[in-house]
């Protein structure tokens, strides 16, 4: 199905928990609907689905205003967080319980029921209720039972929130698999930013009840349009005085008001290991920590305190141990721009004819 929503708000008393949000989905995508806590997320779910009607804006699905609409015609379907299945219920029936209510045919529902079970990996499974099934069996079950109906939208409310860190990295891998076999759209809400690059299409910010961005994980890694989202997505140093940083000296002249660094720009290690020692500068290692592939470094330079990655293979630091810093580029925001300045010492030198 496709999606278009345009200048949706969601007002509760003076409170705007959904701000002038507008964007369209693609048939079949994933879409990871990511941002912090309280940011309007499960609203614009909740709109979406016609649980609760926008102040003001429209949903538009396959081209049709569905503002109007009642839940059980928009061809939703919806997993919650807290698997929310019928407790007094077998899997069996949890799964067939939309297709009963739809009023199909006992052998119509017997057969899509065991394709769900099959699909979803709980064959052999149909006749325990959810008390005898593990937490991440629970949302299978509620993934086939949404599925169940045919579905045209699937809204995933943080399915996997309740769930235990290991379990829950293959669970997504799981459902993005799953999601792309049945080839259904779907909108999927976390605020695990490695969860949503991982498994979705496009990634949509929300902060705040606005939308920051929207794009694949790579453009928005990339080019970040807002501060909010450049410090959201990946580690990153925020800088207030950037220009007293070598190489950055001209950032004094730009419109941005803060920069932010990012852990990949930045190189430390001894100055000899340096081919345009020029761009470097002296800094402190505070702190280490071990991260299973790589080590994460703290570094002090005057107040400003920077985030890198050191690889394995190299000498191995200690706090206190003095390093060589080379940062590559930053990206300056102001309220309503972004830039990326380039360390302005670090073009090559010019070659030398003899
Ligand atoms: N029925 C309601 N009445 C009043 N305020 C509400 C209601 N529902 C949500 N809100 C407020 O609207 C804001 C957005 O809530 P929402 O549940 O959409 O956030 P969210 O992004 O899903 O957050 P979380 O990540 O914590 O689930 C919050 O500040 C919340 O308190
Ligand atoms: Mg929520």
């Amino acid at each position: 199905m496709h999606i278009e929503v345009r200048g949706l708000k969601k007002q509760f008393g003076d409170f705007q928990a959904v701000n002038d949000v507008s964007f369209e989905i693609e048939k079949g995508h994933l879409i990871g609907l990511l941002g912090p806590s309280g940011g309007g997320k499960t609203s614009i779910l909740r709109m979406l689905a016609g649980l609760e009607s926008p102040s003001s804006g429209d949903i538009i699905f396959h081209g049709k205003r569905v503002n109007d609409l009642p839940p059980q015609e928009r061809g939703i379907g919806f997993v919650f967080q807290n698997y929310a299945l019928f407790k007094h219920m077998t899997v069996y029936d949890n799964v067939s319980f939309g297709l009963k209510v739809k009023g199909q045919s006992k052998e119509f529902i017997r057969e899509r029921v065991m394709s769900l079970v099959e699909l979803t990996g709980l064959k052999g499974f149909e006749h325990r209720y959810p008390h005898q099934l593990s937490g991440g069996q629970r949302q299978r079950v509620a993934f086939a039972r949404a599925l169940a109906p045919e579905p045209q939208l699937l809204l995933l409310d943080e399915p996997f929130a309740a769930i235990d860190a290991k379990i829950r990295t293959e669970l997504r891998t799981w459902l993005k698999d799953m999601i792309e076999r049945v080839g259904i759209t779907s909108i999927f809400v976390t605020h695990d930013q490695e969860e949503a690059i991982e498994v979705a299409d496009e990634i949509m910010i929300i902060n705040k009840g606005r939308l920051e961005q929207k794009g694949s994980p790579w453009e928005i890694y990339k080019n970040p349009q807002t501060q909010f989202v450049a410090s959201f997505i990946g580690e990153s140093t925020i800088v207030e005085n950037i220009e007293r940083l070598k190489g950055f000296e001209e950032a004094a002249n730009w419109p941005g008001t803060q920069a932010l660094i990012r852990p990949e720009y930045i190189e430390i290690g001894k100055l000899s290991e340096f081919r345009l020692p020029s761009a470097t500068f002296q800094g402190t290692v505070k702190h280490l920590h071990f991260r299973g592939s790589e080590w994460m470094v703290e570094v002090q330079v005057g107040d400003i305190k920077l985030i890198t990655y050191r690889s394995l293979e190299k000498d191995v630091l200690q706090p206190g141990d003095e390093v060589t810093v080379l940062i590559h580029r930053a990206y300056l925001f102001n309220d309503s721009d972004t830039w990326i300045m380039e360390n302005r010492l670090k073009v090559d030198p010019m070659p030398i004819h003899i």
